[in-house]
């Protein structure tokens, strides 16, 4: 079975005590993870070794950091690279945030670029696409999806997809309390799936873990993560309350 994960993405939120409360708590809520499942946990940068010490020794957790510079060094005052997050034992990084391509401009060939970097670097990437609304609603979301993968992770190689992590995240449903419906979710994600087959084959398109993202929280988590292809999930705002993020653990397939 390709693994299933819940993904908690932090965003911009919290101080260090807040941090660490939060996942002082979370460890304390019950919550069981079996062989095929994962919780990574994607913390501001400051936040990254010490939220790693807390979770050392605990299987099949881990850390994510947001983003890294698309520039493997030098005079690039106040970016992080790949390295460095490997230097730290960061596994996951999540490339392609909407905020990220929105607010600060990244462009598919800088992705593309990141994703290279990660993999050099043997971090993990979890590549975010999906679409704005008004995509959406002139029903091009297929197409508009399918370009995003196609530009920034069609160079790879059918050994460096095996295993990947994707997400989508409609746009529309990030932080609005408006999820995709279950069959929404279901439909893009197997669209996903075949325009990976098409290019790499069935047998790294199935080995690809789709993770769903946008107002995922704790009364919806288990009812979208039982669609077939969908793997877990990348979750904003209920992340940050712990008996919410156990909820979501549990609901894994
Ligand atoms: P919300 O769960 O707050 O909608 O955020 C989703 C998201 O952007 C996760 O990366």
């Amino acid at each position: 079975m390709r693994k299933q994960i819940a993904a908690a993405n932090w965003k911009m939120n919290l101080t260090l005590q807040q941090a660490n409360a939060l996942m002082d708590e979370l460890l304390a809520t019950p919550h069981q993870l079996k062989d095929s499942q994962e919780a990574v946990f994607g913390v501001p940068f400051p936040y990254l070794i010490n939220i790693k010490n807390k979770l050392a020794g605990k299987k099949n957790v881990f850390v994510a950091a947001q983003n890294c510079y698309d520039k493997k060094a030098g005079a690039f005052t106040g970016e992080v690279s790949a390295e460095m997050l490997k230097s730290i034992d960061v596994d996951y990084v999540i490339l392609g945030h909407s905020e990220r391509r929105e607010y600060f401009n990244e462009s598919h060939a800088m992705l593309a670029e990141k994703v290279n970097l990660c993999l050099t670097n043997g971090l993990k990437p979890i590549f975010c696409c999906g679409e704005p609304l008004a995509i959406r609603d002139a029903a091009t979301q297929n197409a508009f999806v399918e370009n995003q993968l196609k530009e920034s992770l069609f160079h790879l190689s059918a050994q460096q997809l095996t295993g990947f992590v994707i997400a989508y995240e409609p746009i529309w449903a990030i932080g609005t309390g408006k999820t995709a419906s279950n069959e929404q979710a279901q439909q893009m994600h197997a669209h996903i799936r075949s325009v990976m087959a098409k290019q790499y084959g069935t047998a790294v398109a199935e080995s690809i873990s789709i993770l769903y993202g946008g107002s995922v929280k704790a009364n919806n988590a288990k009812e979208i993560f039982a669609q077939p292809d969908v793997d877990g999930g990348l979750v904003g705002g209920a992340s940050l309350v712990a008996a919410d993020f156990a909820v979501i653990i549990n609901s894994l397939k």
